[in-house]
């Protein structure tokens, strides 16, 4: 299948279903076509992005003893996997000129983030809530809109989304673990190895397209807008070994350790 033809069809489907259908066959980059500027994926009435404060908000730890409440983290966690999903298929059809190899491994991650959205959507279900029940917030597609380079997604979207979920899917699957949830803490923790392997894909991409006497630490913090910043892409509890498996090197690994709140 046309890299662009898979976007095309994550994009403009209004529907779930199609949005999710895997691609047929191997991907192809015969004809990338002109740029577009997609301001907004089509999504159904129901998942269409609310507008701010709407939207549900994740429940505390304390909440996840009731499987409402986690069926509601899992909504808002499809969500964010949707928009990943989106988000990646914008840049396929914003930079058509990007490298093919980059663009077909895009399209590979794509798959990830739509078995992703599915799983979380499924496990919703199974705990009550329905993936459209609720108002869902549109923040990772809103940062996708000032993306000006294929750099920009980089330090974006795998190096700060992902890279903080490296952290995140590990926390989630404590919380779950600790209502004891063991089928949504193993969902969990198959999404944390994905995880390692999109981050991977990231620095691997960052390193081929910065400049060569740029490191890696300075081509990131150029290419994040404000407000994302490096303490952003870390979560409560950081995981060492898994940003080592992702490529990160030692240096890269202890400045985001030491990241805070402040720093620009
Ligand atoms: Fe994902
Ligand atoms: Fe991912």
């Amino acid at each position: 299948m046309e890299v662009r033809a898979f976007a095309e069809q994550v994009l403009y489907s209004e529907s779930l279903e199609d949005k999710l259908k895997p691609a047929v066959g191997d991907f192809t980059d015969d004809s990338p076509g002109e740029s577009v500027n997609i301001q907004e994926p089509a999504r159904s009435d129901k998942l269409k992005f609310a507008p701010r404060r709407m939207e549900a908000s994740m429940p505390k730890p304390g909440a996840f003893k009731h499987a409402e409440r986690r069926g509601t983290a899992h909504h808002i966690l499809a969500n964010h996997e949707l928009q990943a999903l989106e988000v990646m298929a914008r840049v396929a059809l914003l930079f058509p000129d990007a490298p093919t190899e980059f663009r077909i491994g895009l399209c590979r991650i794509m798959q990830d983030e739509q078995r992703h959205t599915r799983m979380h959507a499924e496990r919703a279900a199974m705990l009550g809530i329905e993936f459209s029940s609720l108002p869902v917030n549109s923040y990772i597609w809103t940062k996708s809109l000032e993306f000006k380079s294929v750099l920009d997604y980089i330090a974006t979207l795998p190096l700060v989304f992902e890279g903080c979920n490296l952290d995140h899917t590990l926390e989630f699957a404590s919380c779950f673990e600790d209502a004891g949830d063991d089928r949504s803490a193993a969902l969990m923790r198959v999404i944390h190895r994905d995880e390692i392997e999109h981050v991977a894909f990231g620095m691997k991409w960052l390193r081929k397209l910065k400049p060569a006497e740029q490191s890696d630490w300075d081509a990131f913090c150029e290419h994040l807008k404000w407000p994302l910043r490096p303490v952003k892409a870390k979560g409560d509890v950081f995981q060492v070994e898994a940003r080592r498996q992702a490529g990160l090197s030692d240096d890269f690994i202890e400045k985001l350790r030491l990241a805070e709140e402040d720093d620009r």
